[in-house]
């Protein structure tokens, strides 16, 4: 069955590290006064504002969101505010209140509106150290340890639930840490990759917040949009389960990130001081396995670390220096 067209694409968490580069490539694709970018206190990137439609909407009010859907005629949304793995475990109950009120409100509405499809990101915290650490499978137990985890795998069978019971085309993978060069990170558990990389061009020295031997799996931003933009274009015969999807990059030790980063500024230093999110890291996937994403919709990534640390570098470069 032929996918319907997304005409109308709202995209939550706009000013986010994802959101901030994914609305940008839809405006691409779908056209600029067709992608419209919702932001909450965080002012946007003149980039973001001047491509096209801004507005702000808090995620945990219906209504609110209710009119920026009627008063643009959105029929799709890419819904992205969340609050992440290590802020959530600061605050526990924000995180909770925001990623499960606004995914309900987001579910509600596209039901009600009979929006064509809905996209929301999950994430490897939905795995805790019962699921297999190596080649982690698509389905294994969910026992995550994380406030933020088990907003996710709440997350994850609300979706299938909207899709059994009421046929919402809602649309999910799960993503692994992502690694990017325009907006930073958001208060997560990998963002030390990030971090390493300002750093190292910045002072040439970091201070890393997990042991050199801990390995996670990563993704390079467009990966991670070429993930999402895949999965909603895709037959919708060839999307068989409303679950999420596990999708992989690279993964790789803080150790081994050190030393790639080295061969571009060999004086780099690195020192490693684990804090709290060591033990969160040790509940997390090594590597996970993404065959059935591969099998299903074709997916595949495109950059492993050789690539993406060269990129990085190259873009940080003229970007930060
Ligand atoms: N970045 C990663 O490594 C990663 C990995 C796995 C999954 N994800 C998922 O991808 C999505 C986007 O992540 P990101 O890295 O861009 O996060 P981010 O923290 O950079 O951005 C999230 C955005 O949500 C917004 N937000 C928070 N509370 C809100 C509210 N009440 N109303 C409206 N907006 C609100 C914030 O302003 C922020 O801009 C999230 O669902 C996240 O769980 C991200």
């Amino acid at each position: 069955m032929p996918v319907e067209r997304m005409k109308r694409i709202l995209v939550t968490g706009a000013t986010g590290q994802i959101g901030s580069e994914l609305t940008i490539e839809l405006r691409n694709k779908y056209g600029n006064d067709d992608v419209i970018a919702a932001g909450h206190r965080r002012k946007p990137s003149e980039k973001l504002f001047n491509s096209g439609p801004f507005e702000y909407v808090d995620v945990t009010d219906r209504e609110g969101i209710t009119k920026v859907i009627k008063k643009y005629g959105i029929d799709t949304i890419y819904h992205l505010a969340a609050v992440l793995s290590a802020a959530g475990e600061e605050k526990p109950q924000l995180a909770w209140n925001v990623n499960i009120d606004s995914l309900y409100n987001i579910l509600e509405i596209a039901r009600k509106h009979e929006l064509v499809r809905v996209f929301w990101p999950s994430s490897i915290a939905v795995f805790g150290p019962e699921a297999p650490r190596v080649n982690t499978p698509q389905d294994t137990v969910l026992i995550p340890r994380t406030m933020y985890g088990v907003t996710k795998v709440a997350g994850e069978l609300l979706c299938n639930y909207y899709f059994i019971r009421f046929g919402l085309d809602v649309r999910s993978v799960r993503y692994p840490g992502i690694i990017s060069s325009e907006t930073p990170p958001g208060g997560g558990i990998t963002d030390y990759a990030v971090e390493m990389f300002y750093e190292a061009i910045k002072k040439k020295r970091y201070t890393c917040f997990v042991r050199e031997d801990t390995v996670l799996p990563m993704m390079y931003m467009p990966d991670c949009i070429k993930a999402a933009m895949d999965l909603m274009e895709a037959d919708l015969s060839k999307v068989k389960r409303y679950v999420s999807y596990n999708v992989a990059g690279m993964s790789f030790s803080a150790g081994e990130l050190v030393a790639e980063i080295k061969k571009y500024i060999p004086g780099f230093e690195c020192g490693y001081k684990p804090d709290f999110r060591q033990k969160i890291a040790d509940s997390w996937p090594m590597s996970i396995d993404d065959s059935v994403a591969s099998e299903e919709w074709g997916w595949r990534s495109t950059h492993d670390l050789a690539a993406m640390t060269k990129d990085m570098i190259e873009k940080n470069d003229k970007t930060i220096c």
